[in-house]
């Protein structure tokens, strides 16, 4: 769907974001196989989360809608069940990978596929460790999806991830719940950590030291009431219009606050934002809170090193904020963004040059000017999503700032995180 987008000239309001993704899954993933009945308020309303719903739905598991959220029976650490036909991911690589950590140790075999874009995405990473665990899995060419697994017993392996990666981290530990011994994860740089939260809070002793993770076998998870916080990745959309847009004031409540996520506030900050925290509360281990933003001049920034990994979903509307900024942006060390939902360093080079920014694509990341003085930065274009969401509301944000109304293909995509991104885009117009 092709869908026009006109220039703002100020954002204002309050709004609530829909659950966090990544905090979604793993309620799911966790409570399926906890003990007794969870339910989940504020699940994320995407396609993605929905994937891991529909997953476990066919592995045996009561899966229930309600109005707030999702009702969860768990099965408990022996209870999933062979399923009657290929589990699908969709787009969701949070789906498939975590996953695959939990069904190699079942005893049964299982397959797992994606849509044309996860298909594409490397699995390596995932079966590498779980293979040292002793698990099998099938894959095309060893890396790509569907991923064939034949349940197995396994043992809990002490892994040093070569890459930072939370999914895989996740899946490492969910295999680990049903392994003999114990299992570690090393991390080369902190990821976010919403998967030891979670097992944590339902009951199991896991510990983290110093990037190193110990899960001890088989711990008795307890289901549990959870309420999933805002989503930070969805809030930064709207927290970097309202920055670039002059006049905006927007009150975003309940927003996840978690420090292995929070690495954006510090640096729209640390570029001139005009940012309050307020309300801040914990819940099950997660922090959220209320963010008061307001427009201000930007300047521009570089990430690289490690807080690359700490913002890796925020760099494409960051892109946008490095163009709409006064000095511009430069992101290295993120080669990373050329294998997620699109190669996100070329979708974002091509649309920021289509709306007349002479932005560079590096091997591992981005070169943006700033604007010129006395413009926003963009002109109108049409714009292309790359069936990747992030880049759909990333260039959603752009268009706001354009000279005249934008259009986007496939503006869609959006929902594979957030279905409501474009109604929520619309209330906040002055
Ligand atoms: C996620 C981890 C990140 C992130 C993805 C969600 C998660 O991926 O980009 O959108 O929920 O664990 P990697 O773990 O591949 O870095």
């Amino acid at each position: 769907m092709t869908r026009t987008i006109t220039p703002a000239t100020r954002l204002a309001g309050t709004l609530r974001l829909p659950g966090d993704k990544s905090i979604s899954h793993r309620y799911a993933l966790l409570t399926a196989v906890a003990e007794g009945t969870s339910r989940i308020d504020n699940y994320a309303t995407g396609a993605d989360c929905q994937s891991t719903l529909d997953c476990l739905a066919a592995l045996g598991v009561p899966v229930r809608k309600t109005d707030s959220g999702v009702v969860i029976e768990g099965v408990g650490l022996d209870g999933l069940q062979a399923p009657a036909r290929t589990l699908e991911a969709g787009n969701s690589g949070s789906t498939m990978r975590m996953l695959a950590g939990l069904l190699a140790p079942q005893r049964f075999s299982s397959e797992i596929c994606g849509d044309g874009s996860l298909s594409r995405r490397p699995m390596r990473r995932v079966i590498e460790p779980l293979a040292q665990m002793g698990a099998r899995i099938e894959a095309r060419e060893d890396d790509f999806p569907p991923l064939r697994l034949t349940g197995r017993r396994l043992r809990g392996i002490d892994y040093a991830l070569p890459v930072a990666s939370a999914q895989v981290k996740t899946a490492i530990l969910l295999a680990g719940l049903c392994a003999e011994g114990q299992t570690v994860v090393r991390e080369p740089v902190r990821t976010r950590d919403h998967t030891e939260l979670a097992l944590a809070h339902l009951g199991a002793a896991i510990e983290t030291r110093q990037r190193v993770i110990r899960l001890p076998p088989r711990p008795r998870l307890r289901g549990q009431d959870l309420v999933v916080p805002g989503d930070l990745s969805s809030a930064a959309f709207f927290l970097i219009a309202a920055l670039l847009i002059p006049g905006s004031e927007v009150l975003i409540q309940g927003v996840g606050l978690n420090p292995t996520r929070s690495a954006l506030l510090d640096l729209l900050v640390s570029m001139g934002a005009q940012l309050k925290i307020l309300e801040v509360r914990e819940r099950a281990g997660e922090l959220a809170g209320d963010l008061l933003v307001r427009a201000a001049p930007i300047r521009g920034g570089v990430i690289q090193g490690p807080l690359t990994a700490a913002l890796i979903d925020e760099i494409p509307v960051l892109a946008v904020l490095g163009a709409g900024s006064q000095d511009g942006l430069v992101v290295r060390d993120a080669a990373e963004l050329r294998i997620k939902e699109s190669d996100r360093i070329a979708a974002v080079t091509e649309n920021l040059q289509r709306m007349g920014v002479a932005a560079r694509a590096l091997e591992d990341g981005l070169e943006i000017p700033g604007r010129a003085a006395g413009t926003r930065g963009f002109r109108a274009a049409e714009l292309d999503c790359f069936g990747d969401h992030r880049i759909a509301m990333a260039f959603g944000v752009a268009a706001l700032l354009a000279d005249g109304p934008s259009t986007m293909r496939e503006a869609e995509s959006a929902s594979v995180s957030f279905p409501e991104f474009y109604d929520t885009l619309e209330r906040l117009r002055a």
